[in-house]
């Protein structure tokens, strides 16, 4: 477990962090002693979130460079710093085959998934990180590494965020660290069309034998965005149950 003071004096941002593993995660560095900064489209669960953690929240889809900007500020007048940022933030849509995906839609699993991240990192550096150092972690997905039906959109979307984040961590190295965490299926809203109607069957296949938890991702990240892991940058930490090994278990 990650100090209870690793993050002692540093401020994060979290997107998409009113509930789920975004949520998860905010918790995680609030309890490691960072002060946050919270997002989410709809504005009463943000500011909910925001208040219990004691940090500051902003409403708002970071499908907007607009909100990005504004985030940004409102992380610097507040606390005057960005230390660690977690683009969490994510849609699944368009679900589909891909031959039947709205370009729009594909357009914004794009904006979300992968030009948003890299907005916020721009902002962050310019900021605060460019100067001072700091810690990015990006939340990609098992299902990254593999094709799957119905998930095309997502699936090369986080493909790409698995590349940003290796290019910009080499990009920004050595100030910036810049990681991801790729969670296997996890307890959320955005997974219930998965788990729901078979959660027994999935986690008796998993070698860890159940499905994810928010917590199970929100350590990793946690651990990613502390001095504790000062030497590892440019590094996709699968957090899956043993998912990516699962045609070799028996249950
Ligand atoms: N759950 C899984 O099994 C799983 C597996 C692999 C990877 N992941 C990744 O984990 C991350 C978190 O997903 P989750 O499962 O925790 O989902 P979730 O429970 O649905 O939570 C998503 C959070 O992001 C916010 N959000 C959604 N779209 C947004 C947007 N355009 N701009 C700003 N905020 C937005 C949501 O609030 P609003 O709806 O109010 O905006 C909510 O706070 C995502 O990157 C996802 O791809 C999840």
């Amino acid at each position: 477990m990650t100090s209870p003071h690793a993050l002692e004096g540093r401020v994060a941002i979290v997107t998409g962090a009113s509930r789920g593993i975004g949520l998860a995660v905010a918790e995680g560095l609030v309890a490691a002693g960072a002060r946050v900064c919270v997002t989410g489209r709809d504005a009463d669960p943000v500011h909910g979130a925001a208040a219990r953690l004691g940090g500051v929240g902003l409403a708002g889809t970071v499908a907007d460079p607009a909100h990005l900007r504004e985030l940004t500020a409102l992380a610097m007048d507040e606390y005057g710093r960005i230390d660690v940022l977690v683009n969490n933030a994510a849609t699944n849509q368009p679900l589909g085959p891909l031959m039947d995906a709205d370009p729009d839609g594909w357009g914004t699993a794009f904006a979300v998934n992968v030009e948003a991240p890299l907005r916020l990192v721009q902002h962050a550096w310019r900021a605060w990180m460019g100067e001072h150092g700091g810690s990015v972690v990006n939340i990609c997905t098992e299902g990254a590494a593999h094709v799957g039906p119905n998930v095309g959109a997502y699936g090369t979307s986080k493909a790409a965020l698995l590349h940003l984040t290796q290019q910009l961590a080499g990009e920004l190295a050595p100030g910036v660290r810049v990681n991801s965490v790729s969670p296997g299926l996890v307890r959320t809203e955005m997974a219930r069309f998965v788990w729901e109607p078979a959660e027994d069957e999935i986690a008796a296949g998993l070698p860890m034998g159940r499905i994810g938890e928010p917590a199970d991702i929100a350590r990793a990240v946690v651990w990613l965005a502390s001095d504790a892991a000062e030497w590892v940058t440019g590094t996709d930490l699968l957090v899956d149950g043993g998912t990516r090994v699962r045609a070799a278990h028996t249950p």
